[in-house]
C-alpha cells in the first residue's frame, strides 16, 4: 500500500530553483516558519546530519517522533521510519525528502506473504523488526529494533514459540543471545550482506589493535569477529567510551561521521567488502535523501506520509507494545548528548 502522498503537478521542482540558493539557510528559515523538527538517521549524508535537530538510531528516532510537539516532522531516513513517526504521532505532518527511500528488508517481506507465514504458525508470537511496512506491523504482535530486540524476546513466555521477521541475521543474533529458538523469515539487508569475513580477517591482521564493532544485521560470519555488536547508537557509544583508539566498523559508512564527532582523536576503518577494498557500504535508500530534496519537501509539503486510520490503529498496537517492553533508558536527547 502506498503510504506516501507524492508532490502534485503544481509544485516547485529542482529545475526551477535559483542555482545560488543556500539550502542550509533556507531549510533553517522553513524550519522556524513552519514549526518543524528535522530528524535524521546516522546513515544520512553528513550535511543532513549536521543540520538535523536530532540524529539517532531507529528506537530513539521513534521515541523522539512520538513525543515532539513540532507541527511538522521532517524525517531524513527511510520510509518505514517516517511511517512509524506518523503512526505514533498522527496529528503531525510527516515529510520524507524522497518518496522512494525504501529498505531492502521491507521489500523482502510483502504483507500477503507475511500473512500466510503467520497463518502457517498460528500458535507463534510474531516478533517483527521495525524495518518493515505499516501493513506488516499491523500483522505483528510486537515490534523490535536492534536496540531492544534481545530484551523484548527475553520477556516473552518461555513456552511460546516465536516467529522473527524479516531480518534473519538479527534474529539469529537475538536467538543466540537470549537462548531461544526462533523461526525466521529469510530476509537480510543488502548493505550489511556485503561484508566479507575473509577480507575482515586480513584487515584485522593489518590492525591487530583495532576493535571490530558491528551492527546485528551483519551475517554471523562477521558478528563472530566483533568485540561489540549493537544498534547504531550503541556502537557509536562503545567506540566513544572504549579505551581503544582504532575501530573496524561493520555497518553503513555514514555512521563514521558521528563517531568522528564524538571521538575525534580515534580512527575508524570501514569493514571491507568481497573485493578486498573498502566498498564503504552505503545504503542506496538513505542516499536518496539530499539537501535539495529536503528543501523541496519543506517547500512543497510533500512527499508526505498518510496512513489510513484503520491501518494506523492496527500498526500502532505492536509499536506501543515495543515501547512498553523497552526498559526506560536515558531520553534520546540525553543519550545523544552523552
Ligand atoms: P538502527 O536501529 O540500529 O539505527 O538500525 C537501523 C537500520 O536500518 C540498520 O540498517
Ligand atoms: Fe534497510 Fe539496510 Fe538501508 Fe538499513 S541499511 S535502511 S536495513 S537497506
Amino acid at each position: 500500500m502506498e503510504t506516501v502522498v507524492r508532490p502534485g503537478a503544481d509544485v516547485i521542482t529542482a529545475d526551477q530553483l535559483d542555482p545560488y540558493l543556500d539550502f542550509e539557510t533556507e531549510i533553517d528559515r522553513l524550519r522556524r516558519e513552519n514549526n518543524a523538527v528535522i530528524l535524521a538517521h546516522y546513515y544520512q549524508d553528513p550535511d543532513i546530519q549536521d543540520l538535523a535537530d536530532f540524529v539517532g538510531d531507529s528506537l530513539d528516532l521513534s521515541r523522539t517522533a512520538a513525543t515532539t510537539d513540532a507541527d511538522v516532522i521532517v524525517f531524513c531516513g527511510v520510509r518505514f521510519m517516517g511511517e512509524v513517526a506518523k503512526i505514533l504521532n498522527p496529528a503531525r505532518t510527516v515529510l520524507l525528502p524522497d518518496a522512494d527511500a525504501g529498505c531492502s528488508l521491507e521489500e523482502s517481506c510483502p504483507p500477503d506473504e507475511f500473512r500466510a507465514f503467520r497463518e502457517k504458525h498460528p500458535d507463534h508470537i510474531a516478533v517483527t523488526y521495525i524495518n518493515c511496512s505499516a501493513e506488516v506491523k499491523a500483522l505483528s504482535d510486537v515490534i523490535v529494533t536492534s536496540a531492544n530486540a534481545e530484551t523484548i524476546v527475553r520477556q516473552l513466555p518461555a513456552d511460546k514459540p516465536i516467529l522473527f521477521a524479516p531480518d534473519q541475521h538479527l534474529g539469529n543474533f537475538v536467538a543466540r543471545q537470549a537462548g531461544r529458538d526462533l523461526t525466521f523469515w529469510p530476509g537480510s539487508c543488502i548493505v550489511h550482506d556485503q561484508f566479507s569475513e575473509r577480507e575482515l580477517i586480513k584487515l584485522q591482521s593489518q590492525h591487530p589493535e583495532a576493535d571490530v564493532i558491528a551492527h546485528p544485521e551483519c551475517m554471523e560470519s562477521i558478528l563472530k569477529h566483533a568485540d561489540h555488536v549493537g544498534s547504531t547508537r550503541s556502537i557509536i557509544q562503545y567506540a566513544r567510551d572504549s579505551h581503544k583508539q582504532e575501530f573496524i566498523v561493520a555497518t553503513e559508512q555514514h555512521i563514521i561521521h558521528e563517531m568522528m564527532k564524538q571521538a575525534p582523536q580515534k580512527s575508524f576503518i570501514p569493514a571491507p567488502g568481497a573485493d578486498g577494498t573498502c566498498n564503504c557500504a552505503s545504503c542506496p535508500f538513505m542516499a536518496m535523501n539530499t539537501l535539495e530534496k529536503l528543501y523541496l519537501c519543506m517547500v512543497n509539503n510533500a512527499p508526505r506520509i498518510e496512513i489510513p486510520e484503520d491501518l494506523r490503529i492496527l500498526a500502532k498496537k505492536p509499536l506501543d507494545k515495543m515501547l512498553e517492553m523497552t526498559p526506560p533508558a536515558a531520553s534520546p536527547a540525553q543519550a545523544a548528548a552523552e
